[in-house]
């Protein structure tokens, strides 16, 4: 799939920042990072936002980086576990650049993601593991899937291959 912009989708934990890292550097692509750029425009973490002003004000804002990260070429976009779960966001996604589901095991999730209060949906592991299931129906309309449970080598090296470089 010949394009200029890739969105790394999927989980937490898949390793869509490690990822989107290696890849910009193989490709000469800017790299950016949803949840970073949340915490940049709020000058807060993720976990303050959603112990504050909750799940839908994190989610507006969501949108609204997303929305300006839209006209911008040559960039890989590792986003947040749940940008590519909403419809609007998934169509725009869609219609704007390559998108890659990075697809990790449950397993794999539990051990890569804390329970340290970082990460507000994974501080009950309970909840965690039901979102999980619940999500997979959306991550699977990504353009591809990848096998995230590989070391971050061999990740980009398969998305090199997908995108033709
Ligand atoms: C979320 C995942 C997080 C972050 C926020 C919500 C989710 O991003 O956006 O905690 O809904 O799955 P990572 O997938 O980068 O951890």
């Amino acid at each position: 799939m010949k394009t200029d912009k890739l969105y790394l989708v999927g989980f937490m934990g898949a390793g869509k920042t490690s990822v989107a890292r290696a890849l910009g550097r193989r490709l000469g692509w800017r790299v950016e990072d949803i949840d970073h750029r949340i915490e940049e425009r709020e000058r807060r973490r993720v976990g303050e936002i959603f112990a504050k002003d909750g799940e839908p004000y994190f989610r507006t804002v969501e949108r609204t980086v997303l929305n300006e990260l839209l006209p911008e070429r040559h960039i890989v976009i590792a986003t947040g576990g749940g940008t590519f779960v909403d419809p609007d966001n998934r169509t725009a996604m869609l219609s704007d650049g390559a998108v890659a589901w990075l697809d990790v095991p449950l397993e794999r999730v539990i051990a890569r993601v804390p329970a340290d209060g970082r990460r507000p949906l994974a501080s009950d592991r309970v909840q965690m593991e039901q979102l999980y299931a619940r999500r997979q129906a959306a991550y699977s309309q990504a353009h591809v899937r990848i096998d995230a449970s590989k070391p971050v080598p061999e990740v980009v090296e398969r998305l090199l291959e997908w995108i033709g470089y």
